[in-house]
């Protein structure tokens, strides 16, 4: 019996304290086979030789419950310490992507201008030297067209210089009145910390009634909407020129990064251009036959909007693609 509790109190896992156990406890075991002495011991000794086999029984189960407990309770721990997880441990973290900041940019002006009821118009990329120029009484060999270093294909047609031809697209399309806005890529020859060859601006068109629309509603719309867009600053509206409007403006806002203090990205101005407006050219209205009509327009930069929302020091940062700037915008 001796050498029957050694391989009980020895058994190094479960799996061979199972073998152990078929073997001393099983039918055809080792146990079965002392109890099968017993019809062959004489009568007399039987009692003893019974008690002492129940008794040696009775001790290798408890060896074998204890064996069986402690192997149980050392197979717990180790899987529990092989599937531990430190939840401290840094991992490669995914990189995950983000609405960028043109596209947020872009998003929230669209959205202030579809609440006016305003459409979305589109137009191609490749654009043609009558939508482009000179139906915004840009005429050849006019001076003003230097004012947009210009991509010509070879065919003739230009990549467009502005989202500005939207405007005759859609006056030739539809019938006034019209309240349209024309988000998209413009391209110009153009590098530096805050001009890129690619870039994004929203055009604005409002057409109406001959004498309904005034240099007024074109004030408030846009004060409201630079409002909307940078909180509490001062507005201001500088005489200019655009070929496709007259009178035409450029609209300053107060520089939020010095409050008009003077700073270096105002030029010590205390002001920052934000966008381009004006009363409609006639020569436009005639150039799409539109008559007894009035209207205004505006023209702004969505990367010039998302640098000043986000502080953005160089326009160049938004087209490299750096994960840096963009998880933080998550
Ligand atoms: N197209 C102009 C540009 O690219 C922006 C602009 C200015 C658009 C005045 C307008 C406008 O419609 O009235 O610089």
């Amino acid at each position: 019996m001796k050498h029957l509790e050694e391989q009980v109190t020895q058994a190094d896992s479960l799996g061979s304290l199972e073998k152990i156990r078929i073997e001393l406890f099983g039918k055809k075991g080792a146990l079965a086979a002392e109890f099968a002495k017993l019809k062959d011991v004489p009568g007399p000794e039987k009692k003893a030789f019974a008690e002492g086999l129940n008794k040696s029984k009775a001790n290798l189960q408890k060896l074998y419950d204890e064996r069986y407990e402690l192997l149980k309770k050392e197979e717990i721990e180790r899987i529990l310490k092989a599937e531990a997880i430190d939840v401290s441990l840094y991992s490669n973290l995914e990189a995950k992507g983000a609405l960028h900041p043109v596209m947020a940019t872009m998003d929230k002006i669209i959205d202030y201008f579809i609440a006016l009821n305003f459409s979305i118009e589109d137009g191609p990329k490749v654009e043609d030297d009558f939508h482009n120029f000179e139906a915004l009484n840009l005429p050849k060999n006019h001076p003003a067209r230097d004012m947009q270093d210009t991509f010509f294909c070879k065919d003739g047609g230009v990549l467009r210089t502005h989202t500005s031809p939207v405007q005759i697209r859609t006056m030739l399309e539809t019938k006034p009145p019209i309240r349209m806005i024309a988000p998209g890529a413009v391209f110009r020859k153009d590098y530096d910390l805050t001009h890129t060859p690619m870039f994004h601006q929203i055009e604005g068109l409002v057409v109406e009634g001959k004498g309904e629309v005034s240099f007024a509603n074109l004030k408030a719309i846009l004060s409201d909407f630079l409002h909307y867009m940078f909180g509490e600053v001062e507005i201001r509206f500088r005489p200019s020129f655009f070929p496709f409007t007259e009178p035409s403006a450029e609209v300053d806002i107060s520089c939020i990064f010095c409050e008009g203090e003077g700073c270096r990205v105002c030029s010590d101005t205390g002001w920052l251009e934000v966008l381009g407006c004006g009363i409609v050219d006639p020569n436009v209205f005639k150039a799409v036959n539109y008559e007894d009509v009035s209207g205004y327009a505006f023209g702004l930069g969505i990367e010039r909007f998302a640098m000043l929302l986000h502080k953005i020091p160089d326009l160049r940062m938004l087209f490299e693609g750096d994960t840096r700037l963009l998880e933080q915008f998550r």
